[in-house]
């Protein structure tokens, strides 16, 4: 337990309605816990839950705090309680909850693939009819080494493609990719041109895992329609169009993309399914968005809907911080709505998750999230956080690899693949690395849990 918890439990008894929590306390607080307290919930209700997460209570779940309608001086005596049990962490056993132990991470290299020279970013993955797909973005196909800033050994140029991994046997960064050698893989997406995308001002970037959907037999993704005339601009923020929902299926002709309907959620509102899924065993699809560059909602927000609904917005519910609603939260709520809280601070702006997973592991009996920070390419860690929930309860992110990059260049586009492993022991990671003026590349590594 943590000494600003003995403080913040101190103040709380003299004074039971809780203010404020400067936010410069993140860095010892559980950002979840915060977000908690700021939704108008009682001081000591916050001071109990911070004792559960600092005493290393909560994931066992015997300490569970009382509601708030049990009154004041019964949650005071039980607060007396919980601090004796946490003084009694200090001075005996650990206070904490182990994180669960990384046994390695090896460094896998640079992906392969059947065609040659393929330059691309992106990742995310799946399973498809039992065989594992990786998903990437923009593709410079070139005749014969790195792009040259000129575009003279530029062959073909593809949005999005689709590959699969491991497909020969050989390892998992080893991708069979589909198109042909003379022109390079297949963009795999199709356009809505009768709705006002064209090949040359749109591009769909997938950056998110696949949901194995169809009984296992199809796979489905959220990835962003972007304009690209405004990324040329320079106008970054207004690139992300909408996000759209994908439905992949297998023929003798390799893997077919549709698009039941082109847009799904629209820029300014939390893009569900832009940070991936997760299918329920209850029959629901759940969803996460990132939430970034906002003073104080950074994190993630989480929307369900039943499986087969999952290109109908009417059909959507959204998590509201303590229940289903079926109203929307805003982008920017303060983080009342966030299943998961976080920023960091780069000259002066406040970023918060970018790229990433999220998956239940049956090896570690929690919830894992792994993330790169959405900062512009600045930090190179990836970031972990385990839960006993989905929607609270999250430790505070621990750096635990730092992706390799290019000479001169950065890394991006983290992702991690649970699909690969069924027990969640061995979780292969991924990211994209740029090097001027046109490299892009596909690195992977593989994560063993003690
Ligand atoms: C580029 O690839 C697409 C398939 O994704 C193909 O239809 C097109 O003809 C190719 N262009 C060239 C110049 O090879
Ligand atoms: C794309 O961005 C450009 C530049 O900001 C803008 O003029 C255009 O209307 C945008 N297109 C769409 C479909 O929003």
């Amino acid at each position: 337990m943590h000494w600003i918890t003995v403080v913040i439990f101190i103040i709380g008894l003299l004074n039971a309605t809780f203010k404020l929590i400067s936010s410069d306390t993140d860095q010892f607080l559980d950002r979840t816990t915060i977000v908690y307290a700021s939704a108008s919930t009682t001081f000591v209700d916050c001071t109990c839950r911070i004792l559960r997460h600092h005493s290393g209570l909560d994931t066992k779940g015997a300490y569970p705090c009382l509601p708030l309608a049990a009154g004041k001086v019964w949650q005071c005596l039980y607060l007396l309680l919980l601090l004796g049990a946490s003084i009694c962490c200090i001075a005996g056993s650990p206070a904490q909850r182990p994180s669960p132990r990384i046994l390695n991470i090896q460094s896998l290299g640079s992906t392969t693939s059947n065609l040659p020279n393929i330059y691309r970013d992106g990742g995310g993955g799946g399973k498809i009819n039992g065989i594992n797909f990786i998903i990437f973005s923009d593709s410079l196909y070139t005749s014969g080494g790195v792009p040259k800033s000129d575009n003279s050994n530029l062959v073909n140029f593809s949005s999005n493609s689709l590959a699969a991994s491991n497909y020969d046997g050989r390892a998992i960064q080893s991708l069979f990719d589909f198109g042909t050698t003379q022109k390079g893989p297949k963009q795999q997406i199709p356009y809505y041109y009768d709705g006002g995308e064209n090949d040359f001002t749109t591009a769909i970037w997938p950056n998110q895992g696949i949901a194995t959907l169809c009984g296992g037999i199809c796979g489905v993704s959220f990835p962003s329609v972007i304009n690209r005339t405004a990324i040329s601009a320079g106008q970054d923020s207004r690139s992300v169009l909408y996000n759209t929902p994908i439905q992949i299926s297998l023929t003798a002709f390799g893997p077919v993309v549709t698009r039941p309907t082109q847009r799904l959620f629209i820029r300014g509102e939390p893009l569900f399914g832009g940070f991936g899924t997760l299918v329920g065993t209850d029959g629901y699809l759940y969803l996460f968005a990132t939430i970034t560059k906002t003073a104080d909602s950074n994190g993630l927000k989480m929307a369900r809907v039943r499986q087969h609904s999952f290109a109908d917005r009417s059909q959507y519910q959204y998590w509201n911080g303590n229940s289903w609603s079926s109203k929307m939260p805003a982008y920017a709520d303060g983080g009342a709505a966030n299943i998961f809280s976080y920023s960091q601070e780069f000259l002066g702006i406040l970023y918060g998750p970018g790229t990433g997973d999220l998956f239940y592991s049956t090896y570690l009996g929690q919830y894992v999230l792994m993330f790169q920070a959405d900062d512009p390419a600045i930090d190179r860690n990836v970031y972990v956080s385990y839960s006993a929930a989905v929607d609270r309860g999250w430790s505070t992110p621990r750096a635990i690899y730092q992706t390799s990059t290019l000479p001169g260049g950065y890394s991006y586009s983290f992702h991690a693949y649970p699909n690969y492993d069924s027990s969640g022991r061995v979780i292969p990671l991924s990211w994209s690395e740029y090097a001027p003026p046109n490299t892009y590349i596909i690195s992977m590594a593989s994560l063993t849990f003690a």
